[in-house]
């Protein structure tokens, strides 16, 4: 059996390792975020509702940063996007990876300097691309040959913009094949293998109206592993090199994108960003060596593993029902707030909180009020076998993906965003009304 696995059968129901590090137990079986008790937050403000720790996201942007001091560390937006969050990153000297202009509006209009952020996209709309050059975007990256033209065309002959190409570099890493980015069986960036990089990289150099700054890779989300990173990084030297050969330019920027794991239950195996970072730099530094090149400046751009162990899902339990040996406990949420089991088979551990319960523990499946049988929040975990409704269910590292992805299936209304942070709770984004779906239905 596997150390994680061991780990993960031997820790129990009441094991906090993946929750933020604020946590506490309270009496009565209550918990506490940020110094806020987690049923007080339902109390306040409803359920479903996500809860995020501005403690957890600020003390993640500062382990990011010592990590690598000598890096640009560039949070990737869609993992999750508020106007607090956005002044969060800013405060904490991060850059802020966006891919719409939506995403790249609420940053503007939220006070974040442009020059810090980078616009992503495979299929970036007209709307995207005057956005970024009318808000002055520190980077575009290219992702498709028929951009470069489109780019440079709404430049205009006076002006120069700063962008980098998306390299895929044959490199396969990540949680899920849907998250997968690095090899050439997928959608993004241009091909090291079948020239189309390096095709795109001689025609960008042969715009004026373009600098380009360096090469951008991602290879994948949630891969707790190092060495395709190392991998990526040899072959992306070999493509600076190449391109310092044929062109005579020496690209000063390096972006690797991010991807960094995390551990959803305890014992589950996550990315350690130190260990990355010193085993990033010393493989940068020999392969530029060997190449003959200076070390380009390096950039990451981590999403999940700011936001998602900072966040927590908090459910009310609308029904349990027991079918032979199966209990289902069904909550108040499910896949329009949390989409990723349905579609990555995610597995997280969820908590009862605010009741102490004697009961033994159950295998048990944590369903959603959905009209699908694959609205699941968690199978096969323990549960206390007295679980009943209007008991509270808390779900950890759920802060990355599960706002920014959630929908209106059902209308059923998307949860709120509280921010916790040394006692007090704040509404951040409010609960989608009923309101919200007649004002959009125009069309009676
Ligand atoms: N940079 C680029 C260009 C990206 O496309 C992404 C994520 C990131 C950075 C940040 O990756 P992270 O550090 O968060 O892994 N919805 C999926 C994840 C999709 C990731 C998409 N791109 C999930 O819930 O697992």
């Amino acid at each position: 059996m596997s150390a994680p696995l061991l780990a993960r059968l031997s820790a129990g129901p009441d094991d906090l390792t993946v929750w933020p590090a604020s946590t506490a137990r309270l009496p009565q079986g209550h918990v506490s975020v940020g110094g806020v008790s987690l049923a007080d937050v339902a109390d306040c403000f409803g359920t479903p509702a996500y809860v995020v720790d501005e403690g957890e996201i600020r003390g993640r942007c500062r382990m990011y940063r010592a990590a690598f001091p000598q890096a640009d560390v560039v949070y990737a937006a869609k993992a999750f996007l508020s106007r607090a969050m956005v002044r969060w990153i800013d405060e904490e000297g991060l850059g802020l990876d966006v891919c719409s202009a939506g995403e790249l509006e609420l940053a503007h209009l939220a006070g974040f300097p442009p020059e810090r952020m980078v616009l992503h996209g495979n299929a970036k709309s007209p709307h995207d691309i005057e956005t970024a050059l009318r808000v002055g975007v520190g980077r575009i990256v290219v992702d498709s040959p028929s951009e470069i033209a489109r780019i440079a065309a709404l430049v205009g002959p006076a002006g120069r913009q700063k962008v980098m190409v998306r390299v895929v570099p044959g490199v396969s890493a990540g949680g899920h094949e849907k998250i997968r980015t690095g090899t050439d069986r997928q959608k993004f960036g241009l091909s090291l293998t079948d020239g189309s990089a390096q095709h795109a990289i001689a025609r960008v150099l042969g715009q004026s109206q373009l600098q380009l700054t360096g090469l951008h890779c991602h290879i994948g989300s949630q891969i707790t592993d190092i060495k395709p990173y190392l991998v990526s990084v040899r072959r992306m030297v070999g493509l600076m090199a190449r391109i310092k050969d044929s062109h005579g330019v020496t690209l000063p920027e390096l972006d690797l994108g991010g991807g960094h794991g995390v551990a959803y239950r305890p014992g589950d195996p996550a990315l350690d960003p130190t260990a990355l970072a010193r085993r990033l730099n010393a493989d940068l530094a020999a392969s530029c060596a060997v190449a003959g090149l200076p070390v380009p400046r390096l950039a990451i751009e981590p999403g999940r593993a700011i936001a998602g162990p900072a966040g927590v899902a908090l459910y009310r339990v609308l029904a349990v029902k027991h079918t032979g040996p199966n209990m289902f406990v069904a909550v108040d949420g499910g896949m329009s707030d949390n989409p990723r089991p349905a579609l990555y088979g995610a597995r997280y551990a969820p908590r009862l909180t605010g009741r102490v319960s004697g009961a033994e523990p159950v295998t048990a499946m944590v369903v959603g009020r959905h009209c699908e049988a694959g609205d699941v929040i968690a199978s096969d975990v323990l549960l206390p076998g007295d679980t009943r409704s209007g008991d509270l269910i808390a779900v950890p590292v759920a802060g990355a993906y599960q706002v920014s992805m959630a929908s209106a299936y059902n209308l059923v209304g998307r949860p709120p965003v509280v921010a916790v942070h040394g006692g007090v709770a704040r509404l951040l984004i409010r609960r989608e009304t009923q309101e919200d779906f007649q004002r959009r239905d125009v069309g009676a």
